[in-house]
């Protein structure tokens, strides 16, 4: 028998042998690695004289295939085994409680919103919105605030060097609505409802520099104030799902005249009542109306705002306004 038969039979009887993945892949390393016999055999060939050298490398070659052939088999053999003794010897306890995945869940502020915007919208109130970044004139101006107005003070809020403001509420929607509808050929009767994030320079336990209004407008001939009186304790009983005693209160805002705040009557922990406000409304002043180019011997409207944190809160029995905004899974697990 030729040398490369003999070491071809010898390692074929070790791989055949070989009773683990690692022997059997150093005897690899040994025949076909960078430095192992075969690879050795190989590098040799030069060094025969030209007639042997064709049979002796076919020799070498066939020596290599026959002998990855053997060590892949092998290599599948001991890997079927190993799997056999695994399947034997580990079971899986299908009665274990699984793990599931940590899943998220709507933010208490983000679900109050909705809630909100689902109520105007089954009393046929069109969604809109606008800018957070808004120019003077809809956040202000359009609304009957003059430069220099003592209400803007209630206002305060971040500029842009350009006179742009993060809008301190979504009343100037109801100017972008408003515009809009009349660009678009349009004219009243309309009803949009506005909601979003608005911006004031205020901070305590029941004010963040950010928080969500929902705005309302209608505009119609003939609307008055008690259709807005009737909408408003439509929309709190519905949200709340209870009956209150209401009360508006006179008030005032620039843009709306007259204007008024509403309280609901609140039960107390420990079984008292307390007034507490919940929003603004008014009648929607002819100022705005005229800004816009709407004729207000035609046409009159009410308007309200209210902030959806508030809302939140009374729904679900929150203290402190700042704990929706410090994401403290704790907390917000709550209501998910
Ligand atoms: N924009 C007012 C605020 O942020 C709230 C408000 C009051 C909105 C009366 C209205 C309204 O539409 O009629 O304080």
């Amino acid at each position: 028998m030729s040398d490369i038969e003999s070491l071809i039979q010898q390692s074929l009887a070790d791989i055949a042998a070989a009773t683990s993945p690692d022997l059997l892949e150093s005897l690899r390393v040994a025949l076909l690695g960078k430095s192992g016999t075969v690879t050795a055999q190989l590098k040799a060939l030069g060094t025969l004289p030209p007639d042997q050298r064709k049979a002796a490398g076919e020799a070498i070659n066939r020596a290599r295939d026959t002998l990855g052939a053997a060590l892949a088999t092998r290599k599948a053999e001991l890997d079927a085994a190993a799997l056999d003794v695994r399947l034997a010897t580990e079971s899986i306890d299908v009665t274990l409680p699984g793990r599931n995945a940590a899943r998220g869940g709507i933010h208490p502020v983000s679900s109050t919103l909705a809630r909100i915007v689902d109520i105007f919208a089954r009393l046929g109130y069109e969604l809109s919105d606008g800018p957070e970044i808004e120019d003077d004139w809809h956040n202000f101006e359009a609304l009957n605030f003059p430069p220099h107005h003592p209400a803007r003070a209630m206002h305060d809020t971040f500029y842009f060097e350009d006179g742009r403001l993060l809008r301190t509420h979504t009343s100037g929607v109801q100017v972008r609505y408003m515009q809009d509808l009349l660009a678009r050929g349009g004219q009243p009767p309309l009803r949009m409802i506005a909601a979003g994030k608005v911006y004031r320079s205020d901070s305590d336990q029941t004010h963040t520099p950010m928080f969500h209004q929902v705005e309302g407008l209608l505009v119609d001939e003939h609307a008055n104030f008690a259709d807005l009186k009737g909408t408003l304790a439509e929309f709190v009983r519905a949200f709340f799902e209870r009956d209150f005693a209401m009360r508006f209160r006179p008030s005032y805002f620039p843009f709306t005249e007259p204007s008024a705040e509403v309280d609901i009557a609140w039960q107390q922990p420990d079984g008292s009542m307390r007034w507490l406000e919940v929003l603004g409304c008014g009648m929607v002043h002819p100022s705005v109306l005229r800004n816009i180019g709407i004729d207000p011997e035609r046409y009159t409207g009410f308007a309200f705002g209210l902030g959806v944190e508030r809302f939140a809160m009374l729904r679900h029995g929150v203290d402190d306004l700042r704990s929706f905004f410090d994401n403290d899974v704790r907390f917000l697990r709550q209501f998910a």
